[in-house]
């Protein structure tokens, strides 16, 4: 079988899957290509276009040797056999399913330009997340019988989580491959088993039918989010009746049916994924008749939208009810810790509604400023400043966006001290030590907790 590797789209998911490909197969030779031409001049050189914990060690290992990235779309379909696909597939914007669907128009020029210029058989993989049944149509569109090659579509969607995506493709709780039940579907599953088998041991292989592929991931950043939400809507449960959401997850959490991890009460989740894949399995539901099924997932983002409202309701009501030509100190900005990345982030839509406040709204991040530029654009009394300490000088209020380990060791009473009095903190990250800084004079209020407050 040949060990020549393509992957079409080079963002988050296709650089740091197809670096941990090529530093772990020396046998094959990768090759990444975008229609980006920044992305790639990035991708070549030592300030990558994303920032990810390890990630540059691990390119700059492979790179040149076995990996390499282009422009050339065209020319890399004809050379190679394997073509992963790793577009971006958002939410649709417009027409038929706007606001829920998911947009397929990257994706499907994709298949046609692999369709153009393929001289031989191919291998080709989704990479991206998409909805169930998409590779059939993908097939469709391949073998349409104009050419004497044959397509083989498999499902390898991608569970790398921002932040810790090298780590995750180093260890992978598990690696998915749907395929068809026959000669040609299992050889080329087998294909793709043979390069993650260098280093992923065999039985976290599993191998599914596409379909079960394919919905598999949509599933778990479903039940991923649907967490968040849980706790997120437990937590103003919590603020009414002073529980502590802290005291709560933990508890539940020690039980072994339900487990520790992702029971974070925090202003909302962020990210690229969790609301877009929901709402594509929402659409399918609705397309599928089955409007209780959609109905019951859809509330996971209703909740999520609820609890970054109630973070600044909760702001403009301790801050005596006007945020008007406040200054505000927002303390991270990407969607979570470790990453840059801003999409979908819950500071995104918090900013908007202090900028609507006519608030004066200074951003401070160590790795998204770039992004929050964007984001924020055309928003007026927005200031983005890179120093934290700059950030809150003169600030009447700082709230805590983004869970960056950093804040946790800042010296508060120095923030405290240039702070306008009395000083308001808002953590929507239970991150800081909220008995430490009450007892330095902030007012704080905190997500699911009673408010430790002076005034
Ligand atoms: N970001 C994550 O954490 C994550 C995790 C798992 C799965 N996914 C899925 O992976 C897919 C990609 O996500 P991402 O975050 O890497 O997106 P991204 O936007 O960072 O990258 C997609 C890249 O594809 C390129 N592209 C689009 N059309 C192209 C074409 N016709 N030819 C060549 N290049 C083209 C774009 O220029 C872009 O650089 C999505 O379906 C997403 O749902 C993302």
């Amino acid at each position: 079988m040949s060990r020549k590797i393509l992957c079409i789209g080079a963002g988050y998911v296709g650089g740091p899957t197809m670096a941990m490909i090529a530093a772990r197969c020396p046998d094959y030779q990768v090759t990444v290509v975008d229609i980006n031409a920044a992305r790639i001049k990035a991708w070549q050189s030592d300030r990558l276009p994303i920032y990810e914990p390890g990630l540059l060690e691990l390119v700059r290992a492979a790179r040149g040797r076995n990996l390499f990235f282009s422009t050339d779309v065209a020319a890399q379909i004809a050379a190679n056999d394997i073509i992963f696909v790793s577009v971006n597939t958002p939410t649709k914007t417009y027409g038929q399913g706007a606001g829920k669907a998911a947009d397929l128009q990257y994706w499907e020029k994709t298949a046609r330009e692999i369709l153009a210029h393929a001289k031989t058989d191919k291998i080709v993989v989704e990479k991206s997340t998409l909805p169930v049944r998409t590779a059939y149509a993908m097939a469709r569109i391949l073998n349409t019988g104009e050419k004497d090659v044959h397509f083989e579509v498999l499902s390898n969607p991608e569970f790398l989580a921002e932040g810790t995506a090298v780590k995750d493709l180093e260890r992978p709780d598990r690696v998915l491959i749907g395929g068809r039940d026959n000669d040609r579907g299992r050889q080329a599953v087998q294909a793709l088993v043979d390069i993650y088998a260098h280093w992923v041991p065999r039985e976290r292989i599993l191998t599914t039918n596409v379909w079960s592929s394919e919905l598999s991931k949509l599933a778990a950043n479903a039940l991923l989010a649907q967490r968040v939400s849980s706790v997120n809507s437990l937590s103003a449960l919590c603020e009414a009746t002073e529980a502590d959401i802290a005291e709560v997850t933990r508890a539940v959490g020690m039980d072994s049916r339900i487990g520790s991890r992702f029971l974070q009460a925090s202003v909302g989740f962020g990210g690229s994924c969790f609301q877009k894949d929901i709402l594509n399995l929402v659409y399918l539901c609705e397309h599928y008749g089955l409007p209780e099924v959609a109905a019951y997932w859809e509330q996971v983002i209703k909740i999520n939208e609820y609890q970054q409202d109630r973070f600044v309701r909760n702001m403009i009501a301790r801050m005596f009810n006007t945020l008007s030509g406040k200054r505000i100190a927002v303390f991270g900005f990407a969607f979570k810790a470790h990453t840059g990345d801003t999409r979908e982030s819950p500071a995104i839509r918090v900013c908007r509604r202090l900028a609507e406040e006519r608030a004066e709204v200074v951003v401070t991040d160590p790795q998204a400023l770039g992004n929050a530029a964007h984001d924020l654009e055309g928003l007026p009394g927005i200031v983005l400043e890179p120093d934290p300490y700059r950030a809150a000088a003169g600030a009447h209020a700082l709230a805590i966006l983004t869970e960056w380990p950093e804040y946790r060791t800042l010296d508060f009473a120095r923030i405290h001290a240039g702070m306008a009095k009395p000083p308001f903190l808002f953590d929507g990250r239970n991150l800081l030590d909220h008995q430490a800084l009450y007892d330095l004079g902030f007012n704080v209020f905190s997500i699911g907790r009673a408010p430790r407050s002076h005034v």
